[in-house]
């Protein structure tokens, strides 16, 4: 018994260690766990766009909590791309693959935007939360016009 508890440590520890993408034991756990971590982003932004554009009453403390887990969030979804990862249950298109280095370049322009919009959300004033929210929005977009399945 303890053998095998040392030896689920060993590999439970190995795993650890490894980079993030290594670290799922199924390729369908990745896929799940990165659509997981967009709903959350949807579910953030989704409640930062209804009151930028005046369908939820502004709300300068809210609007600052949506956004900072939209940045704590922001990593997550690209941890689990791996090359096990290309097909299954997954609106990914093969250019997340192909064209990896632009895949990349529109993550990190999402996350300047995002940053921007905890700044801008700290400002307290729904103009700011407006501009900074429709910025990000078009960096969503942008990403998912190439690299989603509709
Ligand atoms: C660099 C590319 C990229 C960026 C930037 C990006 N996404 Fe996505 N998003 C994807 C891809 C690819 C998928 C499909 C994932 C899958 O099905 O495996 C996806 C899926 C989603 C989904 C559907 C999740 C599900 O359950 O199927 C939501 C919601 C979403 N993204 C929201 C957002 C929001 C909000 C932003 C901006 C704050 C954003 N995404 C930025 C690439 C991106």
């Amino acid at each position: 018994m303890k053998r095998v508890v040392l030896a689920l440590c060993a590999a439970v520890c190995a795993a650890a260690s490894m980079p993030a993408a290594a670290q799922f034991q199924k390729p369908e756990d990745a896929i799940k766990y990165r659509k997981a971590a967009f709903t959350l982003m949807g579910t953030h932004m989704g409640r930062l766009g209804a009151m930028a554009q005046g369908k939820a009453p502004f709300d300068a403390k809210a609007a600052e909590y949506n956004a900072t887990v939209l940045s704590a969030v922001y990593h997550l979804p690209y941890a689990a791309f791996g090359d096990d990862t290309k097909t299954g249950d997954t609106r990914a298109k093969p250019e997340v693959w192909t064209k990896a280095a632009d895949f990349k370049k529109k993550a990190d322009d999402m996350r300047v935007a995002v940053d921007k919009l905890v700044t801008a959300s700290k400002a307290g004033t729904l103009d700011a939360l407006k501009v900074a929210v429709g910025d990000t929005g078009k960096t969503c977009k942008a990403c998912h016009d190439d690299y989603r399945k509709e």
